[in-house]
């Protein structure tokens, strides 16, 4: 290992005539699919075995008490994993052609649920336990030229799982064909280690800011030849920052420190990326392996007077928690549906996602890259103690460091990265096993990835401080019980701490309870809970808890809310209630539309641009003169409100003072939650329904007039309204366009209570892929071509086919048979 620093020196990389052959990477994306080994059918991968269900109370029905909870005696939880056939034996198989001279391939699975065993040419070449992280397999003394079977054994144990988790192999797999000299990819680990500004006298640097960017890379060299390296940054112009060559060496790790001046920092804001060149010159002068990455320059510290810093600035995370699926399209990853969800988080105003609790795959870090997301990547929900029957635990002992191992080496280079996570309310943090456990494991992060720092979300704030678990981690993160913050900071010698998981506040868009209540775990008939927001577990709270947090407490590094997006399984407060088979956690539904709740995150996280959002809907036939209550989520902070011209009084946001109430340490009682809430909603509780129109009216801190918004009562049904989220598809088969569709009356207004039965016949450059409501009871199936409207609304997923032309959907209304309409749309 030696150590240099370069300064702005221009090397000149070998030229492309003297490449050898390089390393060759293809993705396997054709197989067969079988449940039995005897029928088989042709699938693309990504693939979900289960997400075409039918859903039913059987699949995975768990007897339990679910002791996070609070519970003590096992009652049957249905929908707890989401009700669809995900548990057994899955087999796909694939044939691989080696038509390359390459000596070496690789097999890179980026996770298969679960268990994967991996046969090549009939003999077993690999296996991993876990079916989130993603594992690589040597396949070299398998596989020969010409034609290669891969068999790939898939096995789900039911009560694995406290949320869905998908079935098969659900991202993407790539084989690496790689020349005998070659670098190790995982190998490669790149960090900006300081950005300053720097002045000296005379020549060399500058007054002028710089970054000092470290790259580290491993090289395999079987047979110890001579190869020098060549290694070049560029900006998004292809021109070259810095770039360093090496003398003949034969070292396998080796590492440069660059500089690179007035560098254009990586930020949500501004994601901006340069490419990273790194070439392997064998004695001859070829080159033998190249590696690109696209890198971005950014640091991130947490301390207790500045809390999180990116590139050295203050900011406190407004962020979301993910489960991995993609709601109709279940765990089948899939790039278009990726970048639908970090837009609409992003507009939200979150700037963060945690992924809970599991592994990303490389699809989903490349996209939040992209586009500006940063990322705590989580890795486990159990480690020794089970939170379910067959769950991780039965793998934490003999699994956990080569989990946390590949976790780190597959990730660590995103810029998006900055937190890492060993776990998800760890039932042992009560213990010095644990404690010690946590310290092996943050240890082992960071000699994988010195600088990020590690957290993990902790539930039993009491205990996990009195074992030392909580003062253990770099960054103490705390589930919930944001009255309970006060107490934990000062026992926490480093002064900050982490809302890791918040809110867990339930409802269905949409869905108005009456009379308006402010409650804790109350529950319905019809299986959905209030849009007003009012609602939430016996572990949990309101968005507004957090948002006092984020205002008054300085120690507050920032939150991750359960959760962005509904996720299929775990239909709190309705594990015991079937056909509940969703979660009603979201600030967006399962469909990607979002709540109420959406609004009143957006009025205080999105800083760039106002919200002015009102509710309920004002379609009430059966409420005529009966009291309506209506919110409106705003950044304003005040408002007047008009029903059909007449005033329903101005009002402002109220200041309440937290001191006794959220710091007092006692969880909020109806009472407090709704004085709470009129700090950050604007509320007229006593308004009585005539139809017509609701205006409301607001104003800027100066007192002046600064926005409307008005909301109409809908008429009969006279169309269906189709909106999509893009007006072109790429011809690549895997493009996807989300076409929202709703009933609206003769003056476009949508009717909020339809429930009309819809169809979708799809023709030409595209498929039909999915439709979902949104509507956590519904049983009927994502992905047949008919669903029922739910709250007027719903959502169909068309795929591009692979080559260009137009793509069309007929949707035909079978309630109403008088509706109809026409959906087109280029691909190319
Ligand atoms: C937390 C847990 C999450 C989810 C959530 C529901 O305790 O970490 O996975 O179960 O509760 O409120």
């Amino acid at each position: 290992m030696n150590l240099r620093l370069i300064s702005l020196y221009f090397v000149m990389g070998a030229s492309s005539a003297l490449n050898a052959q390089t390393r060759n990477v293809i993705s396997l994306k054709q197989w067969e699919f079988s449940r039995d080994s005897i029928h088989w059918e042709k699938v693309s991968i990504p693939h979900d075995w289960a997400i075409s269900g039918p859903f039913d109370k059987k699949w995975d029905l768990q007897n339990v008490a679910i002791v996070q909870n609070g519970e003590k005696t096992a009652t049957e939880k249905s929908g707890r994993s989401g009700a669809l056939p995900w548990i057994g034996e899955g087999w796909y198989r694939t044939t691989l052609n080696i038509d390359n001279q390459l000596p070496f391939h690789q097999l890179q699975f980026d996770g298969a649920m679960s268990e994967p065993t991996v046969y090549i040419n009939k003999e077993k070449a690999g296996y991993w336990a876990y079916g989130y992280n993603a594992f690589r397999i040597d396949a070299s003394t398998y596989l020969h030229k010409g034609k290669n079977e891969v068999v790939v054994h898939l096995k789900n144990r039911e009560e694995s799982s406290r949320w869905y988790p998908g079935a098969g192999l659900y991202r993407p797999v790539t084989v690496a064909s790689l020349p005998k000299l070659h670098f190790d990819e995982w190998g490669l680990s790149v960090r900006t280690d300081s950005i300053g500004r720097y002045r000296t006298n005379g020549g060399g640097w500058s007054d002028e800011e710089v970054a000092f960017f470290n790259v580290n890379f491993k090289i395999e060299n079987p047979e110890n030849e001579d190869y020098r390296t060549y290694i070049c940054l560029k900006d998004d112009n292809g021109k070259i920052q810095n770039a360093a060559t090496d003398v003949p060496a034969k070292n396998v790790a080796d590492h440069y420190n660059f500089f690179v001046s007035k560098p254009h920092l990586w930020s949500p804001e501004d994601p901006y990326r340069y490419t990273l060149e790194l070439q392997l010159l064998g004695k001859d002068g070829k080159v033998v392996d190249k590696l690109i990455k696209k890198v971005g320059l950014r640091t991130i510290k947490v301390d207790s007077i500045n809390g999180f810093q990116l590139n050295g600035k203050s900011r406190r995370i407004k962020g979301v928690c993910l489960h991995h699926d993609l709601g109709p399209l279940g765990a089948a990853i899939n790039k278009a549906a990726l970048i639908r969800q970090v837009k609409l988080m992003k507009d939200m105003g979150a700037d963060a996602i945690r992924t809970s609790h599991n592994m990303p795959s490389q699809m989903q870090m490349e996209v939040y890259d992209s586009l500006g997301m940063m990322v705590m990547a989580e890795s486990f929900d159990m480690w020794i103690y089970p939170k379910c029957k067959n769950g991780y635990a039965r793998n934490f002992k003999e699994w956990a460091d080569k989990d946390i191992t590949n976790l780190i080496l597959a990730n660590r280079n995103h810029p998006s990265l900055v937190m890492w996570s060993i776990g998800n309310e760890i039932p042992e943090q009560w213990s010095e096993e644990g404690r010690k456990i946590a310290e092996r494991l943050q240890n082992l992060c960071h000699t994988l990835d010195p600088l990020t720092p590690v957290t993990q979300g902790m539930d039993r704030a009491e205990s996990a401080l009195k074992s030392g678990f909580a003062q253990t981690m770099d960054v103490p993160g705390f589930n919930y019980r944001v009255y309970k913050y006060p107490r934990n900071i000062k026992q926490l010698p480093k002064a900050f701490l982490l809302g890791s998981e918040t809110a867990s506040t339930v409802s269905s868009r949409g869905v108005y309870k009456f009379p308006l209540e402010w409650n804790n775990s109350k529950t319905y008939p019809d299986g959905q809970l209030s849009s007003y927001d009012t609602q939430w577990c016996s572990w949990s709270n309101l968005p507004e808890e957090d948002f006092i947090a984020e205002d008054d407490a300085p120690y507050y590094i920032g939150q991750f809310i359960w959760t962005g997006i509904d996720y299929l399984g775990e239909p709190t407060p309705y594990d015991e209630y079937w056909p509940s088979r969703s979660s009603y956690f979201g600030a967006v539904d399962l469909a990607g539309l979002p709540k109420d709740r959406y609004y009143l995150y957006r009025s205080k996280w999105n800083t760039q641009e106002h919200t002015l959002h009102l509710l309920p809907h004002w379609t009430w036939p059966d409420r005529i003169g009966k009291v309506t209550p209506v919110f409106c989520y705003t950044d304003y902070p005040s408002a007047e409100l008009f029903v059909n011209g007449k005033s329903q009084g101005r009002i402002s946001k109220q200041k309440v003072e937290n001191d006794g109430e959220i710091f007092c340490g006692k969880a909020a009682k109806p009472a407090d939650a709704e004085r709470r809430a009129a700090r950050y909603r604007l509320m007229w509780k006593d308004v009585k329904y005539e139809p017509g129109e609701l205006k409301v009216v607001a104003y800027d801190s100066q007192g002046n007039k600064a926005g409307e918004q008005v909301v109409k009562t809908a008429g009969k049904p006279n169309a269906i309204k189709m909106e999509a989220d893009r007006s072109s598809l790429k011809a690549d088969g895997e493009d996807l366009v989300y076409i929202t569709i709703s009933i609206i009356d003769k003056n476009g207004v949508e009717v909020p209570s339809a429930d009309d039965a819809l169809s979708f016949e799809v023709k030409g450059a595209g498929s039909f892929k999915a439709v979902c409501n949104g509507d956590a009871t519904s049983l009927e199936s994502f992905t047949q071509p008919t669903m029922k409207l739910f709250s007027g609304k719903l959502v169909v997923t068309l795929q591009a086919k692979d080559s260009p032309g137009t793509l069309q959907m007929v949707v035909k209304d079978k309630t109403n048979k008088k509706l109809k309409g026409t959906f087109t749309i280029p691909v190319k």
